[in-house]
Formats: structure tokens, sequence, C-alpha cells
């Protein structure tokens, strides 16, 4: 197991991309403590899960882009566990709209949700990494480095994660804390449920690999990018999309 005795945080933990990344890092022997709004539960069930298969896992409901929650909650964590080793920035949100409809208060809730919460998860655990160090996973998209039409204040919000995750490694490297990204495409989750089959058949026509991701494609490479087979490798965002991009 890569990851024994670690004490890892996921944000969006509770279901999709967050809930396959909880329960790998468990099986790979850390203690998932799950982030979520809401949707105790989903949240539940991917607790439940972990548990059954032999890890431990536990849940905290706090909406990650309120900075004052965020902090008391990895508080707890840290006073509970002793320590955080490894934090993993994968809640997010994503509102389709046209040039010409997208709203102010769409674009603060996208950059608030996916990018300013980066900063706040990321500072509040920052007085909780042990001395050796640790790894913190931030979740992009395909989109930041290739935005598409009715999507373009989500693309901004991935593309200032993917800075994010780079100004952070260069500040957070002489703490030997390692900050990455992975930027998946279309992947199964609820968030994509609602596209039009024609546009996921052309997606996968337009993917080398010839289908779409699942969860735990993204999950493995996150897993990796936690442990220590990933100790040379800071600030880089990852596509993980089949080769779309
Ligand atoms: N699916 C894709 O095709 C795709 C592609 C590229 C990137 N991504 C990124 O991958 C990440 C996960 O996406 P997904 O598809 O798994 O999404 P999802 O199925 O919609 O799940 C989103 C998760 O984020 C949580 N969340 C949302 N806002 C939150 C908030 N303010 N505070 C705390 N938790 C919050 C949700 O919690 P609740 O259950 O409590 O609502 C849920 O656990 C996102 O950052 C997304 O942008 C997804």
């Amino acid at each position: 197991m890569k990851l024994s005795g670690k004490v890892a945080v996921v944000t969006g933990g509770s279901r999709g991309i967050g809930a396959a990344i909880a329960r790998k890092l468990a099986t790979e022997g850390a203690h998932a403590a799950i982030f979520c709004r809401s949707n105790g539960a989903a949240a539940e069930s991917t607790v439940r899960a972990i548990r059954e298969a032999g890890g431990t896992a536990s849940l905290v409901l706090v909406d990650v882009a309120d900075e004052v929650a965020v902090r008391s909650a990895m508080r707890d964590v840290a006073s509970t566990f002793g320590r955080i080793d490894v934090l993993v920035n994968n809640a997010g949100i994503f509102e389709s709209a046209p040039l010409g409809q997208i709203s102010r208060q769409s674009f603060q809730d996208q950059f608030s949700t996916n990018a300013w919460s980066v900063l706040a998860t990321t500072q509040a655990a920052l007085d909780h990494f042990p001395s050796t160090g640790g790894a913190i996973v931030n979740v992009s998209s395909s989109l930041a480095v290739r935005p598409e039409p009715e999507a373009v204040a989500y693309s901004a919000s991935k593309a200032a994660v993917d800075s994010l995750t780079l100004g952070c490694a260069i500040e957070l490297g002489a703490r030997s804390i390692r900050v990455n990204a992975v930027a998946p495409a279309i992947t199964r989750t609820d968030m994509t449920a609602d596209i039009p089959t024609q546009q996921l058949q052309d997606e996968v026509r337009l993917t080398p690999l010839g289908r779409l991701a699942e969860p735990d494609d993204i999950a493995d490479v996150v897993a990796f990018l936690c442990s220590n087979d990933a100790r040379w490798i800071t600030g880089r965002s990852i596509l993980v999309d089949g080769g779309r991009v």
C-alpha cells in the first residue's frame, strides 16, 4: 500500500470523481476525510463502501468556498487524526451558458467554488502538514487548455486552478509539499449526465482511446501523484483525457 497511515482530505468526495479518489486513497492505506457540501446520502454511501472494503473514512459537511468553515474543518481533521498529509481539491461546479448570457453571479460562483476554494483549503491545511512535507492534487479540466463554446467561465476557472497549482508548488517546494493537478476530459458522473448523446458520441470519436473516462481512470492518477512514486513531480497539470486534447 502506497499511502499507508497517511491522512488525506478529499473535497467533493461524496460522489463522482471525488468518491473514486477517496476510495482509491483508502485502498492505498490512507484515512479519507471527505469534505462535501450537502449530499449527505451519497457521501454516507461512499464512507460505508470504504469501511466495508477495510479502509477508514470520515465525513465533514462544509462549503469549500467558505474559508472560515474550511479552517475549522481542517482543524477538526488534524486534531482527530494528528495531521494532514494529502489534500485533494476536487470539489467543483459547472454552469453552461453561451457568450452574451453569462451572468456575473454564475462567473463568481464558478470562480469561488472551483478556484478560490483551492486557495482556501490549501491555506487552511498548511499549518497541519508535517515538517516532512506532503502532497496536494487539484482537479482541473482539459477545458483549461481547450475551452469549448458555452463553457467559457468554467474553463477560465480551471485555468486559474492550473496557475494556482504552479504558484503554490513554487512557494511550497521549500517545505517539501508537492502540488500538482490532473485535467480530465468528459468523465461519466452526475456533472456530465445531461450532455446530449450526440455530443458524447462525438467526444468518443475524437478521443484516441475511443471511450469516455470513468472516475477510476482519474482516481488512479491522483493516487500516483499523492504517493512517493511521484516524489520528483511538482507544479504540473497532467491531462488525463485518453489523448482527447
Ligand atoms: N465530470 C467531468 O467530465 C469532469 C471533467 C473535468 C473536470 N472535472 C472536475 O472534476 C471535479 C469533480 O467533478 P464530478 O464530475 O465528480 O462532479 P459531481 O459529480 O457534480 O460532484 C461534485 C462534487 O463536488 C462537491 N461540491 C460542489 N460544490 C461544493 C462546495 N461548495 N463545497 C463542498 N463540496 C462541493 C459535491 O458535493 P455534494 O455532493 O455535497 O453536492 C460533489 O461531491 C470537479 O472539480 C469538476 O470540475 C469533471
